[in-house]
């Protein structure tokens, strides 16, 4: 599939590439990024090769993401054809309490921040970067509405808030005719699969398109961080950071090397790279809209944007999915077969026609890794 090709976002219409390219890693500030001359060269390949979506933040890399994206964007006179997403609410001044968290103030200082080191006059999707447990979501979803009225963004989504939170964002958004939510940005991966239960019928029952964040889990679905090598897995960013009190980077665990092994046996079966099989797993997962690839190299890069130009035949997906399932957990692991016929009786999905929106199905959870699934689960 070539990344010209584009979806609407949600509900909306903006229309995006399937990959986007992920910013984070563009400035060295962080101690595993990539220097200026090599993130140029990445945003140029991806732009070459048809992508349209970019994502950024104000916190990555002290600003400098935005900057330099900015930068690369005007250079190739590129603003009306890039979907530019950057995010607020990770705080700029810790001796200032305003000048962090999801209140309107510091949403109002942050855009107008992020719309200068762009060097743009709006931004395409604007993203709450993580709930910050303390501002009413009625106070986030006015705050981006007037944005949008005001001509500074054209887009709204959240990151990393809890479903409840953003059920009721949309729900206040429909009922208030402020602008709806188009995006939800999550972490999920081969090894990080939690939003399924909650967020992926979320999305797709209240129109917002899930943007995967860390689709290789930080570089470890590279195949570069193995049990075999005892530890020493070079400069990768995982290893850089071990320790670091962020729970993205606590990746080097015996469950998920136990799915970096089937993951390898698949590609190996597939004649793929280990990064490729694990970004068109996560890319064809229900209620996806994009997959946010993240590189520190032109040649990672190369190899990410080829991951949706082949297909996992189903046997070889149904053991990536039996690899990496995690149990549903309450309520979700109550909603069997059996309670489900208990409620309904001998018909249980009714008499709907075909096509018709059918009901939200939980798949039943095959056997954890490094252990049987709980028997209440099987
Ligand atoms: N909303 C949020 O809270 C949030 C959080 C995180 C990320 N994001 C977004 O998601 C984007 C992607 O996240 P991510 O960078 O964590 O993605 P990722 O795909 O999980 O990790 C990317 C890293 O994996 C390694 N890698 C990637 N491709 C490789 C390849 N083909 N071969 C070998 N190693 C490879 C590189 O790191 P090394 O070279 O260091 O090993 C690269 O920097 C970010 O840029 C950002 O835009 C959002």
């Amino acid at each position: 599939m070539s990344l010209a090709s584009t979806y609407t976002l949600g509900r909306s219409g903006l229309r995006v590439s399937r990959l986007a390219l992920g910013t984070m890693t563009f400035g060295t500030d962080w101690g595993w990024g990539a220097d200026k001359a090599t993130a140029r060269a990445m945003f140029d390949a991806y732009v070459d090769a048809g992508g349209n979506l970019v994502d950024t933040a104000d916190l990555y890399t002290n600003g400098n993401s935005e900057t330099w994206l900015g930068e690369f964007v005007r250079e190739r006179s590129l603003r009306d054809r890039m979907v530019i997403v950057t995010k607020y609410g990770y705080s700029a001044q810790p001796d200032n309490p305003n000048a962090g968290g999801n209140g309107r103030k510091n949403m109002i200082r942050a855009v107008e921040g992020s719309l200068r080191r762009l060097g743009t006059d709006y931004i395409d999707l604007y993203l709450l970067h993580s709930w910050d447990q303390l501002t009413p979501v009625d106070e986030v979803m006015r705050g981006f509405d007037d944005l949008v009225r005001a001509g500074k963004v054209r887009h709204v989504g959240l990151s990393n808030v809890p479903a409840w939170y953003a059920s009721r964002a949309q729900t206040l958004a429909e009922l208030r005719g402020y602008e709806p939510l188009s995006a939800l940005q999550l972490e999920y991966s081969l090894v990080e699969r939690a939003v399924e239960h909650e967020f992926i019928p979320l999305g797709q029952q209240l129109g917002m398109g899930l943007m995967a964040w860390s689709p290789l889990a930080s570089g470890l679905l590279s195949g570069k961080y193995r049990p075999s090598r005892d530890g020493q897995f070079g400069d990768g960013r995982l290893q850089t950071m071990a320790g670091a009190d962020n729970p993205a980077f606590a990746k080097l665990t015996g469950r998920n090397f136990a799915i970096v092994a089937e993951l390898e046996a698949v590609a190996r079966e597939l004649g793929r790279s280990m990064a490729q099989v694990a970004l068109n797993w996560v890319a064809h997962r229900p209620g996806v809209a994009s997959v946010l690839v993240g590189a520190t190299r032109p040649e990672q890069l190369a190899d990410n944007l080829g991951a949706l130009d082949f297909v996992i035949p189903p046997a070889l997906r149904d053991r990536l999915d039996a690899a990496s399932s995690m149990p549903p957990g309450y309520p979700y692991s109550f909603f069997t077969p059996g309670m489900q016929a208990m409620l309904a009786g001998a018909n249980p999905v009714g008499d709907k026609p075909a096509g018709y929106q059918p009901p939200i199905r939980i798949e039943a959870p095959a056997a954890a890794v490094g252990g049987a699934a709980p028997a209440e689960n099987a």
